[in-house]
């Protein structure tokens, strides 16, 4: 099943398009739910959409997604078997960061789509999905230098939960020396996998 085929994830989708809650809406194209299986086994989040995602309404199509694709099926997965979506559900202006209370605003969506996907294991991607993730579930945060590629273990309302931050797929457009540790991230998520 897909989140266009539920019909309670169609419903949450649909507020998240027509959500005013905080100032990103009043420049967003489209707003940017999330895309994938439902129920899902992972759940990938980044920070927040970019340019070609809020032109197309759909996460991770532009640069990040292509790297986020590569680095997928370097562990044997593709882009549809897991379910993407972002802290952020829209573009903050010239991509600056988020600021916290518009994250704020945007995480009780979050935490809505957690319940309905059930995943087992959760891949924040970078600094800030991976700092709301942590608190969302009472996890210690450290900076994304040292959790990241560590599997931490968590509980949701369905039951255990693997967190598993990792560097977020852009960091190597401006720091390519990242690369090796970003693959060594994604190798982390199908250890944990295997293990399953
Ligand atoms: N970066 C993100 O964090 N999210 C997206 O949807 C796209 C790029």
């Amino acid at each position: 099943m897909t989140g266009d085929d539920n019909p309670i994830l169609a419903r949450l989708n649909q507020e998240i398009l027509t959500c005013t809650l905080c100032r990103l809406s009043e420049g967003r194209t489209r707003a940017v739910p999330g895309e994938g299986p439902v129920p899902s086994r992972i759940l990938l989040l980044g920070e927040a959409p970019g340019k070609r995602e809020d032109e197309l309404g759909r996460p991770f199509v532009g640069r990040a997604g292509s790297i986020l694709e590569e680095l997928l099926s370097s562990i044997g997965l593709s882009r549809r078997e897991v379910y993407i979506t972002s802290i952020n559900k829209c573009r903050p202006p010239k991509n600056r960061d988020p600021k916290d209370d518009e994250i704020a605003a945007c995480h009780p969506y979050l935490e809505r789509q957690i319940d309905l996907l059930k995943p087992q294991v959760i891949v924040p991607m970078g600094r800030f999905a991976a700092r709301e993730i942590c608190r969302s579930f009472g996890l210690d945060e450290g900076k994304i230098s040292d959790i990241h590629g560590k599997i931490l273990h968590a509980r949701a309302g369905f039951g255990a939960v693997i967190v598993l931050p990792v560097y977020h797929p852009a960091v190597v457009t401006h720091n390519p020396n990242l690369r090796p540790e970003l693959t060594a991230d994604f190798q982390q998520l199908k250890k944990a996998l295997d293990r399953m």
